[in-house]
């Protein structure tokens, strides 16, 4: 595995497994939760270390319960997870307290490696307090790292007003469809650490592409279009309740794309 370093010197690995459909019925974002999730002990064993979660997706206890009892060491584990951008959460410094503690308690840990704001808050009070809160758990060492979720620059530079700790992340769309080209030139100037959702949405014959220079490594379009992405500092978390398609995405430290191959995938 490869690490990034993040803006506060916090190792991350560059690429984690996503978890917003685990444990549900019918592998669906707003399925019944079941009671295990069999693809997150398949990740843990391929060797996945950073698990990115959020407490809108409702299975962050069924995770943290997997991870607490996994023989993976807790300080192995780089645990992302997301307080969203809700009333609930947010309207005070009291809700977003309690939001936090009770991640911790799903994840039966002292501290989680990043938390994140999942998507902009736009009453400027609330983003000010969610902030302060983030910083006071930071500063007493319950999270590792802090950043943001959904965040386009005029959010990050509202946030930069009063922000005594810079966001190390923001975990936003980057793929091949939605390229998000200007706000990673924005995160690259301020030194934040690009995350990217939906690492592996692709149109059909971009796919025709990346297989075909995926060729020449015995990769697949999948593996090459993940090399891209990290090979430009984008950490990735794709999620995959497929076993083999989990090792692939794991399996990406062997070979490397050339200039020509980038330019391909830059002008698709
Ligand atoms: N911050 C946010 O607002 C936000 C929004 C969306 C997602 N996220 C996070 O980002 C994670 C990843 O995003 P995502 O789940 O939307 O999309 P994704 O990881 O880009 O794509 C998932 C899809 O790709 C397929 N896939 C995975 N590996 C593959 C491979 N090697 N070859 C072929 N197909 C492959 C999976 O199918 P199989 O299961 O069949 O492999 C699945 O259908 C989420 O799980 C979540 O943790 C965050």
């Amino acid at each position: 595995m490869e690490y990034i370093t993040l803006n506060n010197e916090v190792k991350m690995p560059i690429v984690g497994t996503g978890t917003n459909t685990y444990g549900k019925v019918n592998k669906d974002y707003n399925g019944e939760l079941k009671n295990e999730i069999p693809e997150l002990e398949s990740a843990l064993e391929l060797g996945y270390r950073s698990i990115d979660a959020a407490i809108s997706y409702r299975n962050e206890a069924l995770v943290g319960g997997i991870l607490a009892e996994s023989s993976v060491p807790r300080e192995e584990l780089f645990i992302t997870t997301k307080v969203p951008a809700r009333e609930e959460y947010v309207s005070s410094k009291e809700s977003t307290r309690a939001a936090i503690d009770n991640s911790l308690k799903n994840f039966k840990t002292d501290y989680l490696d990043l938390l994140l704001i999942h998507a902009p808050i736009e009453d400027k009070e609330q983003l000010k307090n969610t902030w302060e809160v983030f910083e006071e758990y930071y500063e007493a060492g319950k999270l590792k790292a802090i950043g943001v979720s959904n965040f386009k620059k005029n959010h990050l530079d509202e946030l930069n007003e009063f922000a005594k700790v810079k966001p190390a992340v923001n975990q936003i769309q980057i793929n091949l469809t939605e390229k998000n080209k200007e706000l990673l030139d924005v995160l690259k100037e301020e030194g934040i650490t690009p995350v990217a959702w939906g690492p592996m949405k692709t149109e059909e014959h971009q796919d025709k592409v990346l297989d075909e220079i995926g060729k020449a490594y015995g990769k697949s379009g999948a593996q090459v279009l993940l090399k891209y992405q990290i090979g430009r500092g984008v950490v990735v978390i794709p999620k995959s309740h497929n076993r083999e398609n989990q090792a692939a995405n794991l399996d990406l430290f062997d070979f490397e794309l050339t200039a020509a191959d980038v330019e391909k995938i830059d002008n698709l």
